[in-house]
């Protein structure tokens, strides 16, 4: 009987280890994940809250989170009391490894785990679990189980005695049931302690007695109560976990998002720089040579691409700032934006290709010219240029790219088919999800999500059907749109010659080099400065009708310039141009008055229209 109950103590201790053992190893790993972004960031105080709500749990007695060297960084407390300290000699080793530490003290199951950020090793958890709980609740029931087997022996003796005293049969019948009634509910109890160990929590012993074996019974099922308890909440834990994974890839995104904001502010002002420059060198070639339609063709082109170089930008802003902002919106063929952004991708399905030896079919056939849409004209274009892109780098060794557009009850089709690689359901399925994409490191994942934006913005549909190794087809619809054209075209330019004597601030010298050009072929006097100190000290000692200033410029910002000519007896009509999307708010804090903005890069007829409505006003 002795062994019975030292059996199944034995069991039972063995399979509670297990149990804390495997949950341990889960606390530590789940903490492991939960930790990689703030202790990659540093980020003390929600290494805090994670390690100080997870320290909550009673049979907890610590956690550490430590560098790869070692050091404790949290200890899961306020003050953080062992910052910097080594916790004992094993920290060091656990620090270096890669890899799961399993190991037990007298009282305690000690596990840690690294935290790692793919192949990086940021550094470790380690928590200690009690085993001081676990230890009382065996040797509890142990100690029941020695009570029943010293009890079953005293009567076990005295069913002996009466056999040697030679008792009737009835006698050893009644201490056989005697014995049965004591063993069988022991035998039962063996064999659930068994099954409890194979981890089937499910059984439950019948309470018939209320003696110690009652008892013995009770505290069975209480402990297997608890343990099913315990697993339910390992599973929440999980649970939670998970969502906290969730929560924390959503945040993720929504930081990517956040620091994609800060980027394309940043690059959005020099890239219209650079558009100023493009644009504004074609358009002044455009001026000196109407006579060449070739190259008037190309120069226009060159226009487009810059303007819908700075559309895409404020896009991208307004993309991110989530303030989507209503666009303007113009009837136009799409068909001819379509072969405008045919012509954009030219370089990557022409002259590159051919260079890298590689062909691509344009099929353009099926392209009908009667589809008017209200649209966005740069939008339109970059969904086009973004499809033809796409289909481009599936076809790496060449293909053909073909193009059809049909009308059909109100609706107006067009669709880019390639005979690329084609893709697979489960791409098919995410694709214009942002950051979706298959060509890491180059590709964002983004071109597919503003296109379906886009085209959910104008009323319309996207759809793509495709075949591994055939290609795909991307199909999109549009509302038709019956207004008549009204498609804008271009202003004539009105040359300005009202022999103004111009200022010109902007510490970009080609852009100011192309606006010095643009003024003088048209007879007027223009002075250049590069910095906002030269301009102040001019103004004062000269005096101007016009001054054309840049906002961000180092040392004396154009706000500075403007003040000071804001300040003059005669003010001069001020221009502010500026590569930044946002409203130029100390503008309007201020009161100062300002003439006209103008965004970079600008069509020179449309700076020419702004200068001739203020000169004129005047007059
Ligand atoms: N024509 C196509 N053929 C095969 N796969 C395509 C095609 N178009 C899109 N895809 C798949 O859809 C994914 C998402 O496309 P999306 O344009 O959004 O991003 P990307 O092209 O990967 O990156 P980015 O546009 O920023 O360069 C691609 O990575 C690719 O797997
Ligand atoms: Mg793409």
């Amino acid at each position: 009987m002795h062994e019975v109950s030292q059996k199944s103590s034995e069991i039972m201790e063995d399979y509670l280890l297990e149990q804390f053992k495997e949950r341990g190893v889960i606390l530590t790993q789940n903490l492991a994940d939960n930790l990689i972004n703030p202790v990659y960031k540093y980020d003390m105080e929600t290494i805090y809250e994670i390690t100080h709500a997870a320290k909550k749990q009673k049979d907890i007695k610590y956690i550490y989170v430590y560098d790869k060297t070692g050091k404790i960084i949290h200890d899961g407390t306020k003050d953080i009391s062992l910052f910097n300290k080594n916790f004992d000699e094993i920290s060091k080793t656990t620090a270096r490894s890669k890899s799961l530490l399993i190991q037990f003290t007298a009282d305690m199951l000690d596990v840690s785990t690294p935290i790692m950020l793919y192949d990086e090793l940021l550094g470790g958890v380690r928590i200690g679990l009690s085993l001081s709980g676990m230890r009382s609740n065996v040797s509890n029931m142990t100690r029941q189980l020695g009570n029943i087997s010293d009890k079953w022996k005293k009567r076990n003796l005295y069913a002996i005695i009466i056999t040697a005293l030679g008792l009737s049969v009835f006698g050893f019948v009644l201490a056989w049931l005697l014995g049965y009634s004591l063993i069988h509910p022991l035998i039962k109890l063996s064999k659930a302690v068994e099954r409890v160990a194979k981890g089937d929590l499910s059984g439950k012993i019948e309470v018939k007695s209320r003696d110690e074996l009652g008892d013995l019974a009770i505290s069975f099922n209480k402990m297997t109560e608890n343990l099913k308890k315990t697993t339910v909440s390992r599973n929440d834990l999980i649970n939670e976990m998970k969502m906290r994974e969730k929560m924390e890839e959503a945040l993720l995104q929504s930081e990517k998002l956040k620091s994609i904001g800060t980027i394309t502010a940043g690059i959005s002002h020099e890239y219209n720089n650079i558009l100023t420059i493009i644009s504004g060198t074609a358009q002044l070639m455009e001026m000196d040579h109407k006579n060449d339609k070739k190259l008037a063709e190309s120069l226009g082109t060159i226009k487009r691409a810059t303007d819908d170089g700075a559309e895409i930008s404020r896009m991208m802003y307004r993309f991110t700032k989530v303030d989507k902002g209503v666009s303007s919106l113009e009837v136009h063929q799409a068909t001819d934006l379509l072969k405008q952004a045919i012509d954009f991708t030219m370089p990557r399905w022409k002259s590159m290709a051919q260079a890298n030896g590689i062909n691509y079919h344009l099929d353009q056939e099926d392209m009908k010219d009667a589809i008017s849409i209200l649209c966005n004209p740069t939008e339109i274009r970059e969904v086009f240029i973004n499809i033809i892109n796409n289909a481009l780098d599936a076809m790496p060794e060449g293909g053909r790219l073909s193009f059809r557009s049909w009308n059909k009850e109100n609706a107006a089709f067009i669709s880019i088919s390639d005979s690329g690689k084609g893709m697979v359901e489960e791409v098919q399925r995410n694709i214009f999800d942002p950051f979706f994409t298959t060509k890491r490191p180059e590709g964002t994942g983004l071109g597919l999500s503003i296109v379906y934006g886009i085209i959910t913005r104008h009323g319309g549909k996207i759809e793509v059907e495709s075949n591994v190794g055939t290609g795909s087809t991307f199909t999109l619809l549009f509302p038709v749109t019956v207004n008549k054209e009204t498609s804008i075209k271009r202003q004539e330019q009105e040359i300005i010659n009202k022999d103004l004597h111009v200022l010109i601030v902007d510490d970009e010298e080609p852009i100011s080099r192309i606006l010095d050009k643009f003024f003088s072929r048209n007879g007027n006097k223009v002075k250049v400065v590069n910095n906002g100190a030269d301009a102040i000290e001019l103004v004062n000692r000269e005096d101007f009708n016009l001054v054309l200033c840049d906002i961000a410029m180092p040392d004396v910002f154009g706000y500075d310039v403007i003040k000071e000519l804001n300040r003059l007896k005669k003010i001069p009509k001020i221009g502010i141009i500026t590569g930044w999307e946002e409203k130029l708010k100390p503008i309007d804090e201020e009161g100062l008055k300002v003439d006209f903005i103008i965004k970079k890069p600008f069509d020179f007829s449309i700076l020419e229209k702004k200068i001739n409505a203020v000169i004129d006003s005047r007059k």
